[in-house]
C-alpha cells in the first residue's frame, strides 16, 4: 500500500534523577509522561519541505498558524529552536531512505518549549516517525529514538539521548550511554511545578562543560555523587517494588540530586522557592527535573499532591499532575 498521509505523536519525559550527570557517562532515571506532540506528514506537489506549527506551546506566547505554510527558516524565536529539530529529523531520514521529496509536516503539541519536558526530543521522535512511515521505512521505536539522539548532537551539539530514547519508547527506564532498562512500571505520586521561564537545554550544558572544563577535579566529584544518587533510587525502585517503594527514602535522593544540581549551577531562584514551597507544604522530596535554567521542578508527594500543587501555585507556579504514560512514540493514522 503506499501511504499518503502518516499522524505519530510522541510523550514529553520527566528525569527523576541524574540529569547532567547522564551526558557524562553516568547512569539517570527517567519517565514518559501523557503530554504529546502530533506530527502529520504527508506528501506535497513542491518538492520542497514546509513546516506548519500549530499551537508550539512557547513561555508567554502560543503561536497558531492554522491556514499558511510556513518554512523553517522563518524566525518565531523559541518556536524557531523546536523547527531546526524537525528540520534536522526530515532531513535524516530522507538520508536513511536515501530519498528525496516534497513532504508537508504539521505539529500540535502540549508540551511547553524550554520548560525540561523533552519538547524537543518529542517532536523529533514524532517527526522521525511519521515521515519514516510516509517513506516507507521500517524503523523500530529503539531506532527511532537513536535518531532522535543524533538529531540531537546534530542541533545542540551534546546530548546523552536520554530524551528521544524516553520519548520513543516509553514508560519508566533506567539510561546510561545508550543503552536502556525498564524499571518496574508504577505510578508515581508526583506533582510537576513549572516556572513559567524556559532554558536553553544547549547553553545549560555548554556551561557545566565549561566548569568541568575548568575544574575537572571539582565537578567530577559532583557528577560521581549524582551518578551514585542514581543507582541507590534505582536499587530502591527495584528491590522494593514488591513490598512498596520507600518513598521517604526517594524522596532524600531527590533533596541531594537537587543540591547537586544547585552546585552545578543550573538551578534558578524561582526553582528554588518552588522546591522549597513544595516541601514546606509536605512533599517528601523535590528537585529540578531536566536542564534546570527555569523550566520544572518535580516533587514527591504521597497523598499531598493537592497540597503541594496550591504551595506550587502559590509560589508563582504552574503545577501539573500528570501520569506517567507506557506508550511511547505512536503511530496513530496511516492513510492511503
Ligand atoms: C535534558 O533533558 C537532560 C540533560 O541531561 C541533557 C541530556 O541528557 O542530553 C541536561
Amino acid at each position: 500500500m503506499s501511504v499518503k498521509k502518516v499522524l505519530a505523536s510522541a510523550p514529553a519525559k520527566i528525569i527523576l534523577f541524574g540529569e547532567h550527570s547522564v551526558v557524562y557517562g553516568k547512569p539517570a532515571i527517567a519517565a514518559a509522561i501523557d503530554l504529546r506532540t502530533y506530527v502529520r506528514a504527508e506528501f506535497n506537489d513542491s518538492g520542497r519541505i514546509k513546516i506548519e506549527a500549530h499551537d508550539i506551546r512557547t513561555p508567554g506566547l502560543i503561536v497558531s498558524f492554522s491556514e499558511d505554510s510556513i518554512y523553517f527558516e522563518s524566525d518565531y524565536g523559541k518556536a524557531a529552536e523546536v523547527l531546526s529539530y524537525v528540520r534536522e529529523a526530515i532531513n535524516l531520514v530522507m538520508e536513511e531512505a536515501d530519498r528525496n521529496a516534497g513532504v508537508t509536516v504539521s505539529i500540535t503539541s502540549q508540551i511547553p518549549v524550554g520548560a525540561g519536558l523533552g519538547s524537543s526530543a518529542a517532536v523529533a521522535v514524532a517527526t522521525i516517525g511519521a515521515v519514516s512511515r510516509l517513506l516507507g521505512l521500517e524503523l523500530s521505536n529503539e531506532e527511532v529514538g537513536k535518531l532522535g539522539h543524533r538529531v540531537e548532537l546534530l542541533v545542540q551539539g551534546a546530548s546523552s539521548g536520554i530524551d528521544p530514547t524516553v520519548s520513543a519508547i516509553g514508560g519508566f527506564i533506567h539510561y546510561q550511554k545508550g543503552k536502556f532498562d525498564h524499571l518496574p512500571f508504577m505510578e508515581l505520586p508526583i506533582v510537576v511545578g513549572y516556572t513559567g521561564s524556559s532554558g536553553s537545554t544547549k547553553e545549560l550544558v555548554a556551561m557545566v562543560r565549561r566548569n568541568y572544563e575548568e575544574m575537572p577535579d571539582v565537578i567530577e566529584p559532583i557528577l560521581e555523587s549524582m551518578g551514585r544518587v542514581v543507582e541507590k533510587a534505582r536499587e530502591i525502585i527495584v528491590s522494593d517494588y514488591d513490598r512498596g517503594v520507600k518513598f521517604p527514602l526517594l524522596g532524600r535522593l531527590m533533596n541531594i540530586n537537587h543540591g547537586l544540581l544547585d552546585a552545578l549551577g543550573v538551578s534558578t531562584k524561582k526553582l528554588s522557592e518552588l522546591v522549597y514551597a513544595a516541601k514546606t507544604a509536605g512533599a517528601l522530596g523535590a528537585k529540578i527535573t531536566g536542564a534546570g535554567g527555569g523550566g520544572c521542578m518535580y516533587a514527591l508527594a504521597p497523598e499531598k499532591q493537592s497540597e503541594v500543587a496550591t504551595a506550587i501555585t502559590i509560589a508563582g507556579g504552574t503545577p501539573m499532575i500528570t501520569r506517567i504514560s507506557r506508550e511511547g512514540l505512536r503511530i496513530e493514522e496511516v492513510l492511503p
